[in-house]
């Protein structure tokens, strides 16, 4: 009998999560196995105890995912998995806590795509808003765009102090130097953002309207708008589920990117890496620069 292709999922919550499962399996991982709760001092033991026991041909058909809400805790995880590693015992890893990486890949290429496709521009020197960017998605996205060389500033509803705290830990921990955190919590202040942003992201809480078509009229130089999103109401009003570059009614020049088109780039993205896992002859280490790269060449050719 041919050795199954056993995926161990290690997650520091409470659960794994189903979507991962699913992923995971239609990705060609036969068995999956959650290890929920786990602690990063654990890790190193969970992994010396997956690698030894399957021989060479095991070993590549064995896969380790890294889930959990928090994107340091998940990028700690991924690297101790790699130093617990004893060649020729290698396993490829990936770590997408709460979909975080790959969505925010998706959505940063998408925005990408959108800049060069209609103002022969790329990220650098942009000005980004990442709505909801205290989250693990806003987090990575705004890592992303500041390494495209945009400058990024997460906005929080709640005041200042906690968006400047995770703008400050994003740079310390990513080595960029191009995040700010700022007020989101009134319509004026967000309107006086609007006004100097060339790209706004939208990674709140989903359920969540965070711009109304009002507030968005102070969006003079606005070009891309991208949103995440998917339960009732829009998140920025106007930008539609499955738009993909569709102009925003009254903004000229501005296009939006919905949920759901930055869902399929997502799915694509993360079905893409669990299948490299699957096929690879040598041992993969996936985190989200690994997404993005992959996102951007799949948005470049679709
Ligand atoms: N398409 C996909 O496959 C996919 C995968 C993963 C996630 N998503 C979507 O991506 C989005 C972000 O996910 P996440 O897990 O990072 O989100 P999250 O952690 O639930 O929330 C992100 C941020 O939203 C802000 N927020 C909460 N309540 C708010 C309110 N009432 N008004 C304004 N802001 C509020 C909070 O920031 P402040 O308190 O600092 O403002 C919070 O840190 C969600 O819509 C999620 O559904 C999509």
């Amino acid at each position: 009998m041919d050795k199954p292709y056993i995926m161990h999922m290690i997650t520091p919550a409470k659960n794994a999560s189903p979507f991962d499962v699913n992923m995971a399996c239609d990705a060609g991982w036969t068995t999956v196995i959650p290890y929920t709760d786990v602690e990063a001092a654990e890790i190193t033991g969970l992994v010396q105890d997956a690698i030894f026991s399957r021989g060479p041909k095991g070993v590549r058909r064995t896969g380790i995912f890294i889930g959990g809400r928090d994107i340091d805790m998940a990028m700690d995880m991924l690297q101790l998995a790699r130093e617990a590693m004893v060649p020729p015992f290698e396993v490829s890893v990936i770590a997408d806590p709460s979909g975080a990486f790959t969505t925010a890949a998706g959505l940063v290429a998408c925005a990408e795509h959108q800049l060069r496709k209609g103002y022969d521009a790329d990220l650098g020197g942009q000005r980004v808003l990442v709505f909801g960017g205290t989250g693990p998605v806003g987090q990575a996205a705004s890592v992303l765009a500041a390494r495209a060389g945009a400058s990024v500033s997460i906005v929080s509803h709640k005041g200042d102090a906690q968006a400047r705290a995770v703008a400050q830990a994003c740079m310390d921990r990513y080595a960029v130097d191009n995040i700010d955190g700022v007020d989101g919590s009134s319509d004026s202040k967000k309107e006086a953002l609007l006004a100097e942003a060339d790209v706004v992201f939208g990674t709140a809480k989903a359920g969540v309207q965070l711009l109304t078509t009002e507030n968005l009229k102070a969006a003079g130089r606005l070009k891309v708008a991208g949103d995440l999103n998917a339960v009732p109401p829009l998140g920025i009003e106007g930008v539609e589920l499955m738009d993909d570059g569709k102009p925003i009614a009254g903004l000229e020049g501005a296009v939006g990117i919905g949920a759901l088109a930055v869902g399929n780039v997502k799915y694509q993205v993360q079905h893409a890496l669990l299948k490299d896992m699957v096929t690879t002859e040598k041992p993969l280490y996936l985190d989200f620069q690994s997404a993005f790269d992959l996102a951007r060449s799949y948005v470049d050719k679709t």
